[in-house]
């Protein structure tokens, strides 16, 4: 064997790839400590493969892991380009070599036939040597391989060496958009495969959904018998079963049979879920139900770990994605850790498993030289797609294959996907990156727009040049393998995504991208923790923090994205009635709604008023697919007793009735809110709060004096508030127990998010910077007083430009408080949307607590609100604000009829919208987060700014796929708005 890491052969030595199982056969498990050196180049010398090497030197690394992430060398991250030169099969002659060596021992009682050695995931290619003896070679960072290893074992202790190479022509064919991250990363195990072990087994488990019927068939390389104790099966392996009466697999009810097959060596415990999957009349079809797929794509990481991601965080992203309703991952890009899968078989949640497979980074060069047309790559690609598929094909879970990611077109995608056919003939194949679909069973996308989704839904797509190939495409399902850019704060759009694929039964649904950010904790020397992007590491070449795109926080806590998300694919749809009544739609694809219960409660004005459970016997048994409409539940007190503009909202909330495994009884699945009663937001608190009191007072009531107290000059005085004269802007609050306040005035700037700054998009913050709206000026045009009002007439505009926002700021006392009326004219041809329009102002730090009534508790945004209700809510400032792993706009509340923002008596500010506004609050201003690189570069200061906005630009998906809906553009317009500004004197 002289195979070395720039050898295209995948495997040298290697065992034929099989399913992986457990067994009563004796196992090893050989993680732990093993001796570890790092060399900088390929070639160091080997004699560390021998027993007698004095490894003293050396350090100890666990197995497994990556060893960037434990002091060598360091993580490096690029999304498209090679961080090498192309030139297939070459590798850089710097290639960090990790040597690694373990001393073990058998068991007492090891009775084999055979050993086997078997490796789980190695980054990128490696030697591996047993008591010096070399048993073979292998790539293919996240399949495994085993080695035979029986002629090499002895009895007393046994050395284990292995040599893990970064770069190999294997890198070539993984380059997938994440950290480059080296090692024996999986576990390593030593087989016994005793004298009559089952090889390797293929179950083969279908439903008929018409008869109701199971097949059953196990096919083995030996003699074997199955049993399945509670369907009565007990047969030869190979014998096909029929079984009159099973309850099928699907997410929504994971059913699992337990069996066993047992050859004269070995039993093997088995999990079977009946389940079949056909695309039938265009349209992907299981158990003859179309499929719907409510996923999201999951990279395997951990923010300390990488791709070493331990079995209860395996289990910690089931748990996570089951209790927000989603039901399908696709396994971006390369097969998962096995077990994962077996969770998703046992909780219920659909795969695309998807083979280690990409090569973008042949894309930037004209795909010349691409693995996936190249003869020479051919049986290494084929390779791949056979380890990954004989490894998994047992799992009920894995819906369809998926031949890679963004690896171009070419003949080895072809005979991949022939391969996969022939041996799996149950499993539509799936690959995005060939427009003609020539090798697979569906046509899938990622990030066309709504428009393109809806003609693809009409199947009135573009058609493809071949006839015949677009003939084919047009008759094949459509999903989304990837959708929804979940970079940073967002993804917008995802409901008007989700109507299509209600609407158009080809449109099955889709894929976030992505699950987690991938940030890499880190501290800086002062011990503050942050996540680590593209470029930190100092890598010369890197895609910045495109890295961190995903639904959960680096550290699994969920974003306020897995929020919408879970709103807008929840299974039950809860609403108003369109003639009256409570409006509920049961959207999931098999089951009843007897597995949930539905309270409901009544607020006035975000106070509880009274509560129930929704009695309709018609509910339990809603057959999926359907809607109906149930009576209130009882008369709500809407009429009589409130006060003028209340809001009676009634919520109706459907939670699990019982215990699942996935989460316990009270879980909410769904809700929806009904506003009862007539007219539209625009009520004052009630009493019970420490709300205001209703505003019965005309405008314009108040004492306006002007008087030359202030040593600095003149001031004005207004009801509560004292005016600067020079720029007519609010300096203070509230008379002597006030607070200085830096008066509201027009904002238009928010730090861009990652979808506006869309470094592969549709980006507005060009423009905007462009035009200058991070550096506005403001010209005073005019502070008049006359009618009891102080009218304000300014220009807001940046320089170098005729563009600007004629604004005109009139101010008026009102019952103890101020109302201030807010008119912007633009000027000038606008080349794009405004980041937001509203007022900011600074408070004193103090006043740290925040209630408000308004949709909450968490952000919201024009095209990201779904998952905020109306209600009652309080936070602190620091709560307030969503810590993006690179910091962007964040944090505002919508639709909020009044908030109040006080110190700890009780002392501060109180706005009210009129009839609404969004707010947010922060201990820095938009210039410094918009700085920011990191969380940890933003300091509170001793004030905290506060913006008030009748309106923000949406937030869409830019940062890779559409921007925002035009529904959801802030273009500039004429508009007139105003709030109420109170002040709260405390006890
Ligand atoms: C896709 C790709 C993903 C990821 C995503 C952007 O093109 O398949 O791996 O790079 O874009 O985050």
């Amino acid at each position: 064997m002289s195979s070395g890491p720039e050898d295209v052969q995948p495997t040298a030595g290697a065992r034929a790839p099989r399913a992986w199982f457990r067994s009563d056969a004796p196992a090893v498990d050989l993680s732990g400590d093993w001796r570890f050196r790092l060399s900088g180049r390929a070639d160091a010398d080997t004699g560390f493969v021998g027993g007698d090497f004095d490894d003293s030197a050396w350090a100890s690394l666990p197995v497994p892991s990556h060893w960037q992430l434990h002091g060598y060398g360091a993580p490096a991250y690029t999304n498209v380009a090679y961080p090498f030169p192309v030139e297939p099969p070459h590798v850089p002659t710097e290639n960090p070599t990790g040597d690694y060596r373990l001393v073990f021992r058998l068991p007492a009682g090891w009775t084999a036939e055979r050993t086997v050695l078997r490796f789980e995931g190695v980054d990128s290619w490696f030697r591996v040597w047993l008591n010096g003896q070399e048993l073979g070679t292998s790539s293919g960072s996240r399949l495994p391989v085993e080695f035979d290893a029986t002629a090499a074992l002895g009895q007393g202790d046994n050395l284990l060496a292995v040599r893990v190479h970064q770069w190999s022509a294997a890198s070539y064919l993984e380059d997938q958009d994440m950290w480059w991250l080296s090692g024996i990363f999986r576990e390593v195990r030593l087989l016994a495969r005793p004298a009559g072990a089952i090889e390797d087994f293929f179950v083969h488990a279908d439903y008929d959904h018409v008869s109701g019927a199971g097949t059953l068939r196990v096919d083995v390389d030996m003699p074997a018998r199955l049993t399945v104790p509670e369907l009565g099966v007990d047969v030869a392996a190979g014998q096909t079963v029929r079984v009159d009466a099973v309850q099928p697999w699907s997410a929504e009810s994971p059913r699992l049979y337990d069996g066993q097959l047992a050859s004269a060596g070995e039993r093997v415990p088995l999990r079977i879920g009946f389940r079949t999957v056909r695309v039938e009349d265009g349209v992907l079809t299981l158990n003859g139900r179309r499929v719907l797929f409510r996923g999201v794509n999951r990279h395997e990481f951990h923010p300390d770990l990488g791709r070493a991601v331990p079995e209860d965080v395996l289990l910690q992203d089931v748990l996570l994605m089951k209790r927000h309703n989603l039901n399908a991952v696709r396994t971006s890009h390369y097969p998962p850790h096995p077990r994962f899968l077996e969770l998703c078989d046992e909780y219920g949640v659909y795969v695309i498993d998807e083979c280690d497979y990409e090569s973008h980074g042949f894309e930037p060069i004209g795909w010349r030289g691409n693995p996936s047309d190249d003869p020479g790559w051919r049986d290494a690609l084929v390779d791949r797609m056979r380890r990954m598929v004989e490894r998994d094909k047992n799992r009920p879970s894995v819906l369809l294959w998926s031949l890679g990611n963004e690896a171009g077109t070419g003949r080895n995608l072809t005979a991949m996907a022939e391969w996969a056919h022939r041996r799996d003939p149950s499993r539509p194949l799936h690959y995005e990156g060939d427009r003609t679909c020539r090798d697979v069973d569906v046509y899938s996308r990622m990030y066309p727009t709504h428009a393109e989704v809806d003609a693809i839904g009409r199947r009135e797509e573009e058609p493809l040049p071949d006839p015949g190939l677009d003939a084919r495409r047009r008759a094949m399902p459509f999903i989304l393998c990837e959708y929804a850019h979940a970079m940073g704060n967002g993804p917008g759009g995802l409901w008007e995504y989700q109507e299509l694929f209600e609407r158009y039964p080809r449109c099955q649904g889709g894929f976030v991208w992505e699950w987690i950010d991938h940030g890499i904790r880190q501290r800086t020397g002062d011990g503050r923790e942050f996540y680590a992007y593209g470029g930190d590491f100092g890598e010369p070449l890197h895609d910045s923090n495109f890295v961190a795109d995903g639904l959960v926080f680096p550290d699994r806590t969920p974003s306020p994205g897995l929020h919408e998300f879970k709103k807008v694919i929840e299974p039950v749809r809860i609403d108003a009635g369109p003639g009256g009544g409570i409006r509920i739609a049961n959207l999931h694809q098999f089951k009843d709604l007897s597995h949930l219960a539905f309270p409901w409660t009544l607020e006035v004005d975000g106070q509880l008023v009274s509560s129930g459970q929704l009695q309709a016997p018609e509910l339990p048994e809603l057959p999926p697919g359907v809607t109906i409409t149930v009576a209130l539940p009882s008369p709500p007190e809407t009429e009589s007793g409130l006060a003028a503009g209340a809001e009676p909202w009634l919520t109706v909330r459907a939670v699990l009735a019982k215990d699942e495994p996935w989460a316990d009884t009270g879980h909410e699945v769904a809700w929806g809110q009904i506003r009862v009663g007539a007219g539209g937001p625009g009520g004052v608190p009630a009493g019970g709060t420490r709300a205001p009191q209703a505003a019965q007072e005309p405008v314009g009531g108040g004492r306006v004096v002007v008087t030359t107290r202030m040593a600095q000059g003149d001031r004005i005085e207004l009801g509560p508030g004292v005016f600067d004269p020079a720029d007519g802007r609010l300096v203070r609050l509230g008379g002597a127990d006030g607070f200085a306040v830096d008066g509201p005035r027009l904002d238009v700037w928010r730090a861009p998010t990652d979808n506006d700054r869309a470094p592969h998009g549709q980006a507005v913050e060009p423009l905007w910077r462009a035009v200058g709206l991070h550096r506005v000026q403001h010209r005073i045009d005019g502070v008049d007083i006359h009618d009891g009002q102080l009218v304000v007439r300014t220009r807001v505009a940046p320089a170098a430009t005729d563009l600007g926002l004629r604004t005109t700021y009139r101010w008026s006392a009102a019952a103890g408080g101020l109302r201030l009326a807010v008119e912007v004219v633009p000027e000038g041809d606008w080349p794009c949307p405004l980041p937001r329009l509203g007022l900011r102002m600074a408070v004193p730090a103090s006043l740290d607590n925040v209630e408000w009534f308004g949709r909450g508790p968490g952000e919201a945004y024009a095209d990201t609100g779904r998952a905020a209700r109306i209600g009652h809510f309080t936070a602190s400032v620091a709560s307030l604000q969503t810590p993006y792993v690179y910091p962007q706009e964040n944090g505002n509340r919508a639709d909020v009829r009044w908030a109040t923002i006080t110190d700890d008596q009780g002392r501060g500010l109180r706005v009210r919208g009129e009839p609404t506004i969004d707010f947010t609050v922060r201990p820095w201003t938009s210039e410094q987060l918009d700085e920011a690189r990191h969380p940890i570069d933003l300091v509170p200061g001793d004030r905290l700014w506060v913006n008030l906005d009748r309106a923000q630009q949406g937030i869409g998906s830019a940062s890779c796929g559409p921007g925002v809906l035009p529904a959801y553009r802030l273009d500039p317009a004429p508009v007139a708005f105003s709030v109420l500004l109170d002040p709260m004197p405390g006890p």
